[in-house]
């Protein structure tokens, strides 16, 4: 079913994400069936027209786009491209808004997508607010959404000053990945897992992030940031959510925020000593990051849900830049028996608990592994897995990529897979005496698993990554 006709104005037109996952998701929500009479207007801080602006989104897609556009879809698609320099200034925005919006026809409907950094985020609403343009708009907003309590306090009470809470869609891309909503679904919709999904039968947790990626075109943006404030408070954080959370009395959005929001209640405040900061050798030698940098590229940490599902149950995050191998992954891993009938030597122990894994990259797997008996004469034991791979469905075909799924999720209307608020207050709060009081960067080798303190963090336990061959 499409959806309604929609102008998209798209501030940070010429950034990153928007070369990156935006305008290759916008072109295959147009191609496809799914929303097909959009036109964007992208505004930024480069000197732009719409024939220079069309030529930089087209070597976007060339580069970053899955599927490849052939000529005639990208014909098709460029002319729905439309771009306003920020220096022509509110007027010309919405001159051009009003000219999308006239081409698409009466039902047209506007959303503002707002992928800046966060310093430039209440700019850009006051040019919305100056080009009238905030009456029955939507407006998606990227994370990271402030930079610490009072700056995520100020940024949402500015923000209510100009939109209704109801317009404001907080993006966290990680919840729109197919592989992030089948944690809910393997959850919920069966009744194996969740009777041994608590303190009892699970040992720790681990959600792990590791990337080869550097930072691209980013470093202002990134040294501002870093790793914590760009993966951890949002997306590791909301994935942990998703892990956590008690069951939703519906799938709707508030029944959704409100035990998310439990979890986030119930975590302790990060305590620095249970952090490790890392920072790769090399990075204070890119243009644009200072020499004396301290931002961290890499974070490795554990927390805690003091509840009466969790408490006890250690909760092991990590992430980080220029690490050994990109992965996305939530592992489970079970408390072992209580008593061993195999003896030493059958295998067992060697290789620790059961696990259950999710991961959470595009071709999404899960697994579990346990123990079972090897093939041959006498009892020994050998670790074996079934897996389920989304790959393999019937559907695969059908699956959106993480952005296209929330443009259109934000298009209709449907909070669901958004942040809120108030969550996302809590976390800058549980975040506090970390931001407070920050562990100094350790140094790690690119291509490593980060600084050697990761090891002492999660004994006496394991990071599961990287796999075993
Ligand atoms: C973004 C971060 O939100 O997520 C990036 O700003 C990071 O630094 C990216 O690389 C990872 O997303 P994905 O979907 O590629 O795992």
């Amino acid at each position: 079913q499409s959806t309604a006709p929609h102008v998209v104005v798209l501030f940070g037109a010429a950034g990153d994400l928007a070369k990156r996952k935006l305008l290759p998701g916008m072109a295959n929500l147009v191609l496809s069936s799914l929303a097909p009479d959009i036109e964007i207007v992208g505004t930024s801080l480069e000197d732009l027209d719409d024939d220079t602006y069309r030529e930089q989104a087209k070597a976007a897609l060339d580069e970053f786009d899955r599927r490849r556009l052939t000529d005639d879809e990208w014909r098709h698609f460029a002319e729905k491209l439309h771009y306003v320099p920020s220096k022509a200034g509110p007027k010309a925005l919405a001159q051009a808004v009003a000219a999308a919006a006239g081409r698409l026809g009466p039902s047209a409907r506007r959303i503002h997508y707002l992928s800046v950094p966060p310093k430039a985020a209440l700019a850009a609403v006051e040019t919305i607010r100056d080009a009238g343009l905030v009456e029955g708009s939507r407006i998606i907003m990227e994370k990271p959404f402030g930079t610490d309590l009072a700056s995520a306090i100020e940024l949402n009470r500015r923000l209510h000053e100009t939109f209704d809470e109801g317009q404001i869609f907080r993006i966290d891309h990680f919840l729109g990945k197919e592989p992030a909503q089948n944690i809910l679904a393997i959850r919920f919709g069966n009744g194996l897992f969740e009777p041994i999904w608590n303190r009892n039968f699970i040992q720790q947790i681990q959600i792990d992030v590791p990337e080869t990626l550097g930072l691209e075109q980013r470093a202002s943006f990134y040294e501002a940031t870093g790793a914590y404030r760009d993966m951890v408070v949002t997306h590791l954080f909301q994935i942990l959510a998703f892990v956590a959370m008690e069951a939703p009395t519906a799938l709707e959005p508030k029944a959704i925020s409100e035990e998310k929001n439990k979890v986030f209640n119930s975590m302790k405040p990060i305590d620095p000593a249970s952090v490790v900061r890392g920072q790769y050798v090399g990075y204070k030698d890119i243009p644009g990051v200072s020499p004396e940098s301290d931002t961290e590229t890499f974070v490795a940490l554990k927390c805690e849900i003091d509840n009466w599902r969790w408490a006890g149950v250690p909760f092991y995050l990590r992430t980080g830049k220029k690490l050994a191998e990109g992965q996305r992954i939530v592992s489970i891993a079970f408390k072992e028996p209580p008593q061993s009938m195999f003896p030493a030597g059958s295998g067992i122990g060697a290789k620790g608990p059961d696990h259950l894994t999710f991961d959470l990259a595009d071709a999404s797997k899960m697994s579990l592994s346990f123990y079972g008996k090897k093939p041959g004469p006498g009892m020994r034991l050998d670790k074996m897995s079934m897996q389920f791979a989304m790959q393999d469905t019937a559907n695969a075909g059908d699956v959106l990529e993480a952005y296209e799924r929330l443009i259109l999720d934000a298009m209709r209307g449907d909070h669901t897979l958004f942040t809120s608020a108030a969550g996302i207050e809590r976390l800058w709060e549980v975040s506090q005496p970390l931001l407070d009081d920050a562990p100094p960067v350790r140094p790690y080798a690119v291509g490593s698993w980060g600084p050697n303190a990761i090891h002492q963090l999660i004994a006496p336990y394991a990071w599961r990554l990287p796999f075993e061959r």
